[in-house]
């Protein structure tokens, strides 16, 4: 495979890079946990402002991004589960923004989502957001304010929440992937929210970072266990990782423990937002090396990185350590009593044909199709989100279980997030799910029916959008109440 080029998925032009050797592309910390666990409070700013950083060894000149605290991505913010964090964000930016943390069930006024939880955050001024970690696991920070272009150009960061008793592991380690669209001078291509992304597959990059930049070489040493948080926070690009001659063990799903299992036919699935925990188990040589590629895209497979071992081993076979993690203390719903809600995704390119073909009645969409150039191009139930203000399009009652049923009645993937809760995924095309997943998003393939499952039991009004931001921002969003 030509070294690292990643394929074009539109016309534009693919940057080809230069061979590097890195340790592992590290994101700057912005402090370690206190050992001491509940009551804890930890105090950090996150300073929003542009800046020009060059994406990789192989970039041409550098890019402007937009960046918290100077750094793509922003720091990892790592605490320890039970302790409360406080943030202190300062906008330097030319534009409002927000932060909100993504899976986090943090209370309705510290979700971030402007107008509706807050009024955003105007240039020059300040906001704290102020909330206890209830959960341990693998989240991320970024803005709800046109975050199509905000987090398109590099807003976002990793927040880590250390379980009480974190499993054993040699190394634990995040990559954060991003995909961007660079023109040949290595500048971001400045065509955010245009229309052809918005009602295709979103905005798909053409040069892919881990931690920001291009890592050519991960090195590794025989026998040691990695503990690696992938996270994905690119606009639109969905991941599938194959770590070739080796066997990925998946540990948590956007955060949450699930049963340790394989991923089917060995490959990591990351929609937008997403994250996944594996535990990686080096079984390779000393001096020997791997390729890891994303095969995702039929046609489009580009490696990623490269897995090299040092010359180091660190023990023969695999250790017998535990990988199950504890259980978060979500609330379980029941099945039962659970009432049930329908909802329906349509639009985008090609959406009337299948949701005819899939017999779903879209005449209010249809009315809207004429209108591909303005921003209505996706539905939720008929209706395109104009902004963050609207009529909630469920009212679930409190402390109560409830199950969605979600139809994707179009011809793209959709990843699909809910804000203050985590879900069960139940049941994917009627057949039931197998590892107890619990998710904050589920990635949906054209034509899927998937039932989540949940108790309500944070109160308030909260998004529920689809992840590819070009998608939401024309359209497929909706607010559920919690009352
Ligand atoms: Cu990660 Cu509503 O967002
Ligand atoms: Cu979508």
């Amino acid at each position: 495979m030509d070294n690292q080029r990643v394929p074009m998925f539109t016309r534009r032009r693919v940057i080809a890079s230069t061979a590097a050797v890195a340790f592992g592309a590290a994101i700057p910390s912005l402090w370690a946990p206190n050992g001491n666990a509940a009551s804890n409070s930890e105090e950090v700013t996150l300073h929003a402002a542009a800046g020009h950083n060059k994406l990789g060894s192989g970039v041409t000149g550098p890019a402007t991004l937009w960046r918290f605290n100077e750094s793509i991505p922003g720091p990892e913010i790592r605490i320890r589960q039970g302790s409360r964090l406080r943030v202190t964000v300062d906008n330097g930016l030319a534009e409002d923004t927000t932060v909100h943390w993504h899976g986090v069930r943090t209370p309705n006024a510290m979700d971030g989502v402007p107008y509706l939880t807050q009024k955003p955050i105007s240039p020059g001024n300040q906001f704290v957001y102020d909330f206890n970690a209830i959960d341990a696991g693998t989240y991320w920070y970024h803005p709800h304010q046109r975050s199509f272009e905000q987090v398109g150009r590099g807003l976002y960061g990793p927040l880590i929440i250390e379980e009480a008793n974190p499993i054993q592991v040699d190394r634990d380690l995040t990559w954060m992937l991003d995909d961007w669209r660079l023109n040949p001078s290595g500048e971001i291509e400045d065509d955010f929210g245009n229309s052809h992304d918005m009602s295709h597959s979103g905005r798909i990059g053409n040069f892919v970072t881990i931690n920001g930049t291009r890592l050519d070489t991960f090195i590794v040493r025989t026998g040691e266990r990695i503990r690696l948080r992938l996270i994905n926070a690119a606009n639109a690009r969905i991941f599938g990782l194959d770590f070739q001659g080796h066997d990925p063990l998946v540990i948590a799903l956007d955060g949450q423990p699930i049963t340790p299992h394989r991923p089917e036919n060995g490959l990591v699935v990351l929609g937008p937002a997403m994250r996944i925990d594996l535990i990686l188990d080096m079984t390779g040589n000393p001096g020997e090396s791997n390729e890891v590629i994303d095969r995702f895209y039929d046609g489009l497979t580009y490696q990623l990185t490269r897995i090299r071992y040092s010359n180091e081993v660190i023990r023969d076979s695999p250790p017998d350590w535990p990988t199950q993690l504890p259980a978060n203390p979500l609330k379980v719903p029941d099945l039962k009593t659970a009432k049930r809600h329908e909802v329906t995704f349509s639009g985008g390119m090609m959406g009337n044909m299948v949701a005819r073909d899939m017999g779903i009645n879209t005449t209010r969409s249809n009315a809207m199709m004429g209108m591909m150039h303005s921003d209505k191009i996706w539905f939720i139930n008929g209706i395109a989100a104009e902004g963050h203000i609207m009529d909630p399009m469920l009212t679930l009652e409190l402390d109560r279980s409830h199950v969605i049923a979600m139809t994707n009645a179009s011809a793209w993937y959709h990843p699909i997030h809910l804000h203050g809760h985590s879900f069960r995924v139940i049941s994917r095309n009627g057949e039931k799910t197998k590892y107890r997943e619990w998710q904050d998003t589920v990635l949906m393939a054209p034509r899927e029916t998937v039932e989540i499952a949940f108790v309500a039991d944070n109160p308030g009004d909260w998004m529920f959008h689809c992840h590819i931001l070009e998608h939401q921002a024309s359209g497929m969003m909706g607010v559920i109440r919690v009352a």
